[in-house]
């Protein structure tokens, strides 16, 4: 995963499937291409992953994985399927799809194993160090009661940031640090960076903007300028 991210998490809201789902991805495919220096990283539902993965070259990643290989498991996604599919990496323990410790652990060592990168939320800096010591390629810090909200994380609770930094680089040097929650603006993506983060997850400013190409352009921008600094 390069730096600085913009991971956009398609959730389940209505532009998240189908052909709107299709032309955010598109765009999103062609802004980092324009762009060059940023990762950007989209992560639609499972339903729409092949026909998103034939159509962009960005990194494409699953909202979940479950911790089975291919046999009798009703309704759970196997990672190993995933990684036949084409994703190149799965978010984990999203605050709205926890998972318990242990399955974190299996999932991000069977990923690694898959050559899948893992992207793993977390609710507090302390959850977040505890999540680093598994080794992830990438964790986000998301305090849950600002998602949804257009409160940004970088704004009202810089702290969480400052605080998530700190106590990660004491277990893990490596680790690629997120945030998320409320990102609403070019500028609340700019704060997360110079908070010491190299990067955001961000939802509903993109899925339900009028226009998503100007958010996820403006935000890849900003974020492009901010981690020169
Ligand atoms: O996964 C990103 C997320 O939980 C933040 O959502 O809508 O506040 O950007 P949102």
């Amino acid at each position: 995963m390069r730096v600085p991210v913009l991971a956009i998490n398609f959730k389940t809201y209505p532009s998240a499937f189908g052909d709107k789902a299709l032309a955010i991805a598109k765009t999103a495919d062609k802004v980092a291409k324009e762009l060059g220096n940023i990762e950007i990283i989209v992560i639609p539902p499972f339903t729409e992953l092949r026909r998103i993965l034939e159509a962009v070259e960005i990194p494409v990643f699953a909202q979940h994985a479950d911790p089975y290989d291919y046999g009798a498991h009703t309704g759970w996604m196997p990672i190993t399927a995933l990684k036949d599919v084409g994703v190149k990496g799965v978010l984990l323990n999203h605050s709205e799809h926890r998972i318990r410790l242990d399955e974190i652990v299996h999932l991000v060592q069977k990923a690694r194993e898959l050559g899948l990168e893992t992207l793993v939320c977390a609710d507090t800096p302390q959850a977040a160090a505890a999540v680093a010591t598994v080794n992830p390629v990438a964790l986000a810090v998301e305090p849950p009661e600002l998602i949804g909200t257009g409160v940004a994380v970088s704004k009202a609770k810089p702290e969480v940031i400052t605080r998530t930094v700190e106590l990660v680089r004491k277990v893990n040097s490596e680790v690629i640090i997120l945030t998320g929650a409320g990102i609403s603006s070019a500028e609340d993506v700019a704060k997360a960076i110079e908070l010491g983060t190299a990067g955001v997850l961000v939802a509903s400013a993109i899925m339900k903007a009028k226009d998503p190409e100007k958010v996820i352009r403006e935000m890849a921008e900003a974020a492009v300028k901010a981690i020169k600094k």
